[in-house]
């Protein structure tokens, strides 16, 4: 495994956004033990200091880890400090708030792209540049409705209408921003690849739904934490979105690290969702690893989507970085969400 040739040499220096965040902090970790370095850009240094604790203590005591601020991912440079002698960047912080102006979402996580890339292109030493987007970029992942076949081309273009649509901003904004904003910043990637000769190779990893261990309690807090509002019975969050794909979450930071390191992965768009599921395939293993909880019925009449896509680039690279034959399964990265230090009700 070690012996595989990289596209930055260990030891490299690699910024890691949003370093807080419940995947960027196992992409932080991932990098770090394979002996490479991690500048974390965190809003706030202070608040982040946890981040240099527990697992990642011995790293940040030898220096292989540090963290810097970046308050504001929108604003104009917002990287050109943090970008300086970085071997790669991957820019997984996002804009998480929940607000019905897209220029509060889709702006600013469209300029984070621009920052980067300009940013990137002044600083020789970057290789590599990672985007995390989302499934919700190539489809709307609707209910019940076949959507056919995910392929390089897919967009999911209506809900970047639904953002945009003119004011007065209001509940189908706030939910359209979010979906919208990911879409919106990947298209600026591939936009920016294309207009441009640029020094570093690029590529995109998409997940859906991310489940499993938690490295913080704000990590199983927020309201992309699937598996804890089937947990709790968190309905206003789990009937609209009856089906989806989840992926555990130390497979898909690990395909992050893949798509920096394997030279071979150049322009890629890689689609790794995980395991297409239903919310009562999540709660038939709550039930079984907590036969004591009383849980939320069953929905009748239960569905998966219909819609096809291609993970076999991102389950190769699984294997050849990690060694991993496919996805972890669904019932061990559940348990993982569940049975921790943080979930204590
Ligand atoms: N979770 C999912 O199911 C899922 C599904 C598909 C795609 N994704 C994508 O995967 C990535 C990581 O998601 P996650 O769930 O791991 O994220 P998360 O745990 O919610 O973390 C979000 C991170 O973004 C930072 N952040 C929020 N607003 C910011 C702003 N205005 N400026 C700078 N930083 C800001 C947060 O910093 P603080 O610590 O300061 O709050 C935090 O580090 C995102 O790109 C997301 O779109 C996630
Ligand atoms: C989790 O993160 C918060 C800040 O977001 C911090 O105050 C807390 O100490 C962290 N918890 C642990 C156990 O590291
Ligand atoms: C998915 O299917 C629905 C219903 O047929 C359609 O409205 C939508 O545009 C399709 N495409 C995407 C990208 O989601």
């Amino acid at each position: 495994m070690s012996s595989l040739d990289t596209a930055i040499p260990a030891g490299s220096l690699v910024l890691v956004t949003g370093a807080t965040g419940f995947l960027a902090s196992h992409i932080t970790l991932q990098f770090l033990k394979r002996g490479f370095r991690v500048r974390g850009a965190v809003r706030d240094v202070k608040k982040s200091s946890w981040l240099l604790d527990g697992p990642f203590k011995s790293y940040a005591e030898s220096g292989a880890l540090e963290l810097v601020a970046v308050p504001d991912l929108g604003a104009d440079g917002a990287y050109d400090e943090a970008i300086k002698g970085v071997a790669a960047i991957l820019n997984v912080a996002y804009v998480t708030k929940i607000v019905p102006d897209p220029n509060e979402v889709i702006t600013p996580s469209v300029n984070a792209v621009k920052s980067i890339m300009n940013a990137a292109m002044k600083e020789p030493s970057v290789k590599r540049a990672v985007f995390t987007g989302s499934a919700v970029s190539a489809s709307a992942l609707a209910q019940g409705v076949d959507n056919g076949t995910i392929g390089r081309d897919s967009w999911n273009d209506a809900v970047l209408e639904a953002a945009w649509a003119p004011p007065p901003y209001g509940l189908s904004h706030a939910m359209a921003n979010y979906p919208a904003s990911k879409l919106a910043a990947e298209k600026e990637v591939w936009k920016f690849v294309e207009e441009n000769e640029l020094p570093f190779t690029v590529n995109v990893v998409s997940p859906a739904g991310l489940t499993g261990e938690p490295l913080n309690k704000t990590h199983i807090e927020g309201p992309a934490n699937w598996v804890v509002h089937a947990y709790r019975g968190n309905k206003q969050f789990m009937d609209p979105m009856l089906a989806t794909f989840y992926g555990d979450v130390k497979d898909v930071a690990a395909i992050h690290v893949a798509a920096v390191l394997d030279p071979e992965i150049k322009n890629a768009r890689l689609q790794s969702w995980g395991h297409s599921a239903h919310w009562n395939d999540i709660l038939a293993i709550l039930r079984k690893i907590r036969p004591q909880k009383k849980f939320v019925d069953d929905y009748p009449d239960p569905q998966h989507l219909k819609i096809s896509v291609d993970q076999s680039d991102s389950i190769a690279l699984l294997k050849k970085w990690s060694d991993k034959d496919g996805w972890t399964s669904l019932e061990d990265s559940v348990v993982d969400n569940i049975n921790n230090q943080y979930l204590v009700d």
